[in-house]
């Protein structure tokens, strides 16, 4: 049968990264590509013994449908540990959702027709830059600096494209470039969404994954009037297959986000939100987080040592503070796509920055690597691997 796809998805592809990864099936190839957390970073024993637990006291609760807004003691725990870090809850609600990437789905639901344009940090998530195109959004990208988007192409953008409905971006340790935002920039930021009347999606995923340096204070913290939507998972803290995250938004959207969460899964999953809800009030989730970080922080040490000591001094790279992620820039702009091929050729996987870029049609110098799923031996092995290689490129 010839299938008639929807004009709204023919911008949505995975090809890129697919294509990689055919070239990736050997068994033998040393992984940076993946965004996965550590598998020696799941509370495997607690997750058993509480759902044993829970599934024996009230299997009913566990099994029937729930609240669209979500599992009540969980969502008071997130807003009590939310408060603490500086968002009031006086006008905002909190919905627990099926993962950070549907909050960008839920967003988009919301607030984009199709034609309308979201502004996107560039490079950036690309599950959520094609979340965002299935709804016919336009995207377009404003380049990521190491401390955050470049301000005058950001209000360039506001000014060219009075249809934008929301800029889209990730403040702590982005996905792909390992940067966060400064918070002079958040403040400026905030005031150009103000000054051009657009929403905020801060997505954050990454923050609790702080390993060095000095926190930064969420834009929905900064949030006067109701223009920051705040998105958290729990997917690199406890378990991404919980498919399991949390939105902030003002409370008069309430309404608004439980009929768009009703038309997509009803509800998240209620016997993930109960594990959730007692690993963070019954056991050591603090305790849990901070094994986190030190894993994370020695994976990226190694990480940065070994590429300092094998890359061409021409490649450049930033010691990330938190996250799974570190992004390689080849210098003058060289397209870094046939680079990862060959890279791959020689048994090291990473990512293309074109997978992540708002116009794909673009070349990207950069390459992005992750630190948290390879072994130390790999980290050692693979950044060899990659450093002859950048010499071979550059001389
Ligand atoms: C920036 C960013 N946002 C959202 C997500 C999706 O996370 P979740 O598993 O919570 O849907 C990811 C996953 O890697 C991500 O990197």
């Amino acid at each position: 049968m010839e299938y008639n796809i929807a004009d709204r998805m023919g911008q949505v592809e995975g090809s890129v990264i697919r294509q990689l990864l055919t070239l990736a099936g050997d068994p033998k190839m040393i992984s940076f590509g993946s965004g996965n957390p550590a598998s020696e970073a799941f509370p495997v024993a607690e997750i058993a013994a509480i759902t044993a637990r829970v599934l024996a006291e009230d299997p009913i609760a566990m099994l029937q449908y729930g609240l669209s807004e979500g599992y009540a003691p969980l969502r008071d725990t997130l807003k009590t540990r939310l408060k603490a870090e500086g968002i009031g809850f006086e006008n905002n609600e909190l919905y627990i959702v099926s993962g950070g990437q549907q909050a960008c789905d839920l967003m988009a639901k919301l607030f984009v027709n199709e034609g309308e344009t979201v502004i996107v940090e560039e490079p950036s998530f690309m599950g959520a830059l094609n979340t965002f195109r299935s709804y016919g959004a336009k995207l377009v990208g404003v380049p990521m600096e190491a401390d955050g988007m470049d301000l005058s192409a950001l209000e360039q953008a506001l000014k060219s494209h009075p249809d934008c409905r929301f800029i889209y971006m990730i403040p702590n340790f982005q996905n792909p470039t390992g940067f966060t935002t400064s918070l002079e920039k958040r403040r400026a930021i905030y005031a150009l969404a103000q000054r051009y009347d657009v929403l905020i999606l801060e997505d954050d995923p990454y923050g609790t994954l702080r390993f060095a340096g000095e926190a930064v204070p969420s834009l929905k913290s900064l949030d006067t009037d109701g223009r920051v939507v705040y998105t958290g998972s729990f997917s690199k803290v406890m378990a991404p297959a919980f498919r399991l995250g949390y939105m902030v938004f003002d409370a008069a959207l309430s309404d608004r986000f439980a009929a768009a969460k009703q038309c997509v899964d009803v509800h998240s999953n209620l016997l993930f939100q109960h594990i959730c809800y007692a690993y963070m009030t019954q056991y050591d989730f603090e305790g849990h987080i901070d094994r986190l970080k030190a894993l994370y922080a020695r994976k990226a040490a190694l990480m940065v040592e070994a590429m300092t000591t094998h890359f061409h001094p021409a490649v450049r790279f930033n010691s990330p503070e938190g996250g799974l992620f570190i992004m390689a820039f080849l210098p003058d702009g060289k397209d870094a796509y046939p680079f990862v091929a060959e890279g791959i050729t020689r048994g090291v996987l990473t990512v293309p920055g074109v997978a992540f870029a708002a116009d794909p049609q673009k070349p990207s110098s950069g390459f992005r690597l992750n630190f948290s799923t390879p072994s130390d031996e790999q980290i050692l092995q693979g950044c060899k691997i990659l450093g002859e290689l950048t010499h071979a490129w550059l001389g």
